[in-house]
Formats: C-alpha cells, sequence, structure tokens
C-alpha cells in the first residue's frame, strides 16, 4: 500500500515535470509582422504569438531564438533548438531535410521597386533584386530568372533599406511582409502579379521539427488544430495581419 501511494506520487512529479516541457524554438527575427525584435529587445510577432498560443495547449514552456535565416534548418538538424517558426514556407525541396506541420499561413511572393519605375517583372532584366539569403525567393530567382541580377542579403530590412537608397532596383519577398514595407513606405509599388509556384513557394507557411520528431510534430498539429478551432488563431491572425 505505502509503496503504491510513494508510485503515485511519482507518477504525479514525473507527470508535472513533462508538463513543464521546455520548446525551443528558433526564427529570423527582422521580420515583421511574423517576428521582429522590439525595442525592449524582445522577440515579437505573429509567429511568437502562435508559437506561444500552441505551447499553452502543449502545457510547454516556449523559448525563442534568433539567428540567420539560412542556419535555421542547418541547426535543426543539429538539434540547437526543437522547432523552426520563422514564415518558412513548406516546400518539397525542405521536406527531404525537416518535417513540416500542416500550413499555418498561406504564402505567396511578389516584386516590389520605386512605384512607376518597372511595368512588369520582364522590365527588371539586368536590374538589382534583393532578397535574403536562403529563402525561397532566392531559389526562384536564381532558376527562373538568371536575367536578373539577385543580390543576397542577411535580412529583408537591409534589402529594403537598400532599394529606399538606390542600391538595388528591386526586392523580393513574400506577399504579407511586403504589404507591410508597401504601408510604411508610400513611393514604392509591386511589379507584376503575386506569385503562387508550388514547386518553389510550397504549400503555406509551416513549423520545421527534425524528420525523426514526430511526437512533437504530432503535438504541434494538435495544438495548431486545437487554436485554429476555438478563435485564438482568428484573433491574432487580426492582430497582426488585419490592413
Ligand atoms: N517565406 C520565405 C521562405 O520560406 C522567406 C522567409 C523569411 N523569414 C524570416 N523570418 N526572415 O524562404
Amino acid at each position: 500500500m505505502k509503496k503504491l501511494v510513494i508510485a503515485a506520487v511519482l507518477a504525479t512529479v514525473s507527470l508535472s515535470a513533462s508538463a513543464a516541457d521546455t520548446i525551443r524554438f528558433a526564427m529570423e527575427a527582422s521580420y515583421p509582422p511574423f517576428e521582429f525584435v522590439d525595442s525592449s529587445n524582445q522577440i515579437q510577432g505573429f509567429d511568437v504569438d502562435l508559437a506561444n498560443a500552441m505551447c499553452k495547449e502543449m502545457q510547454a514552456t516556449c523559448t525563442f531564438t534568433n539567428q540567420a535565416f539560412d542556419s535555421l534548418i542547418p541547426s535543426l538538424k543539429f538539434r540547437r533548438f526543437d522547432a523552426v517558426i520563422s514564415g518558412m514556407d513548406i516546400t518539397p525541396e525542405r521536406e527531404k531535410q525537416v518535417s513540416f506541420t500542416n500550413a499555418y499561413y498561406d504564402n505567396s511572393a511578389i516584386f516590389i521597386a520605386h512605384s512607376g519605375q518597372f511595368a512588369d517583372v520582364a522590365a527588371l532584366k539586368g536590374k538589382r533584386v534583393g532578397m535574403q539569403n536562403g529563402t525561397t525567393h532566392q531559389k526562384y530567382l536564381m532558376d527562373k530568372h538568371p536575367e536578373i541580377t539577385a543580390v543576397p542579403y542577411d535580412s529583408y530590412q537591409n534589402a529594403v533599406l537598400d532599394l529606399k537608397n538606390g542600391r538595388l532596383d528591386a526586392v523580393f519577398g513574400d506577399t504579407a511582409v511586403v504589404n507591410e514595407w508597401l504601408k510604411q513606405n508610400k513611393n514604392l509599388s509591386a511589379v507584376g502579379d503575386k506569385i503562387t509556384d508550388p514547386t518553389y513557394f510550397g504549400t503555406g507557411l509551416g513549423v520545421a521539427v527534425r524528420q525523426n520528431n514526430t511526437e512533437l510534430l504530432t503535438k504541434l498539429n494538435d495544438a495548431l488544430a486545437k487554436v485554429k478551432a476555438d478563435g485564438t488563431y482568428k484573433t491574432l491572425y487580426s492582430k497582426w495581419f488585419q490592413q
């Protein structure tokens, strides 16, 4: 009898220990509204809020690390953290290396430049177009537009800065993020239409985990479904994306 009580106590202890699981997320946080570092040095944004909401469902603690976009998948594979949430497209190429949750956001890509300068994407021939290293935009430009000079940057913020001060002719990025830049820079506008080639831009944004980590993948997918069903997702979406 005494043994049973002890076993029960131990079970409770180990239950609460797993309830306090920590999930280490990583992202490249110069990508508002998905992720950015605020004035008090905290990482904020839609991805952070969504991850926190999922962690609440999973009764886990979330931590967030900010690092270069092109190092996220290699570091995930090296177990430096457990998951990547970074406005990352679920692409067939990335799926060879990592597993993705169900999509949590629809995505497309678009070019921007100074208003009135370029009528269409064809007019960007021979021009300097910026994008972030390691992104789907970089691969698409190199494969589909060899006639364009692709200029890789560490962050989209620096690419947009160079577009504004004339060092670049255009920037190529995610439509949801581009919309933010257009709101803040009234003399910039879209060039051509949104591009949704699934081979390059995938089937939405997802959270990436290591390929053998099916336990975490299942937990994240369950949590995502709950967060979508109970209205939390909608609230967060309007907080960060409503025009
Ligand atoms: N959606 C693009 C991709 O998956 C760009 C994402 C960039 N994200 C970031 N946090 N900097 O390649």
